[in-house]
């Protein structure tokens, strides 16, 4: 048994062969962000040029003939609209010249399942942050969905470090610019804004853009940095004391922020709980997680027909009914 996956819903095209939970290939082609932002038809058009190319990888990487391949999983969103489309056409292609099942899958469930998968990590509180989302879940047995205890009020986080770091005039890869500038700067205040287990975060940005030019840009990475993180820290403490979760994971493109990682695994630590992270090929947008959970939906007999396939935009996670 071998599922191919993909996942389209941004900047990546990627493509993923898990067979029996176990990675066989993990193959990527990326757009590359300019300081005009993504442009969604922009991108869906690098999606479709690289589409067959990186599907061909993969089967090389993992070694796997195409009519070994006897599920399809993609990602149905949430996303940019034009980009899951491609991602779901091209399941849908493959689907019926295969004359196999097809698996839709929440991008964020996705990326909670594989980092349990890979982390063995049985139930635990997840921390989900990414460009476009910032929550707070956990799986609820009885419905079958994660639940979000917290989530951002306003931006996800990701895009949050990515607008100021574009206000600092970095020029590309903005997340780990600003990361790389933190280690070397000292705390400048910021609004910190955390309600219960949720957060917001577009004070901060206004804040901080405004004192660009006004503090070195390495204590304004670093205070950004070290604000943000804080809040999602407490968030993360109180949900971690609500649910009496004895684990802890991040996972998502911030995840692979090292520093995030670091106060996490201190809240855990205060809290008797275990902290993981997924490796960073599974954080940043990879098929290999959404090949994981088809594979596991597939089991459930979650799959749908090719002419039921579709995709959603704002696809919450919670909305996601998952019977692994
Ligand atoms: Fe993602």
């Amino acid at each position: 048994m071998a599922v191919l996956g993909i996942e389209s819903s941004a900047h990546t095209f990627g493509v993923g062969i898990v067979g029996h939970g176990k990675v066989l290939a993990n193959e990527k082609s990326m757009y590359r962000i300019t300081n005009k932002g993504m442009i969604p038809a922009e991108v869906a058009e690098f999606h479709v040029e690289n589409a067959s190319s990186t599907i061909e990888s993969a089967l090389k990487a993992g070694g796997i003939d195409i009519g070994e391949i006897t599920c399809i999983g993609y990602t149905r969103g949430p996303g940019l609209g034009p980009c899951l489309q491609v991602g779901q056409l091209s399941a849908k292609a493959l689907a019926l010249r295969l004359n196999v099942p097809i698996v839709p899958v929440n991008h964020g469930l996705a990326h909670i399942e594989i980092t349990k998968h890979m982390m063995h990590m049985k139930d635990p509180l997840a921390l989900y942050v990414s460009g476009g989302n910032s929550q707070i879940l956990k799986f609820d047995r009885a419905s079958h969905r994660y639940k979000v205890l917290g989530e951002t009020f306003d931006m996800g986080i990701g895009n949050m470090l990515d607008s100021f770091a574009r206000k600092l005039g970095l020029s590309h890869a903005w997340g780990s610019e600003v990361e790389k500038l933190a280690r070397r700067g000292e705390y400048v205040k910021l609004p910190y804004t955390v309600k219960g287990m949720d957060f917001s975060f577009t004070g901060l940005l206004t804040r901080s853009s405004e004192l660009v030019g006004r503090a070195g840009a390495e204590d304004l990475c670093f205070s950004v940095q070290e604000t943000s993180f804080a809040m999602l820290c407490e968030a993360a403490e109180r949900a971690l004391l609500l649910t009496k979760s004895r684990e802890l994971c991040v996972c998502g493109g911030v995840a692979q922020n090292s520093r995030l990682a670091e106060m996490l695994g201190n809240v855990a630590d205060d809290n008797k709980a275990r902290f993981a992270r997924a490796p960073n090929e599974y954080n940043a947008d990879n098929g290999a997680m959404i090949a994981l959970v088809a594979e596991k939906m597939l089991e459930k007999g979650q799959d749908v027909r090719p002419d039921e396939c579709d995709f959603k935009q704002k696809y919450r996670v919670d909305e996601a009914v998952f019977y692994a």
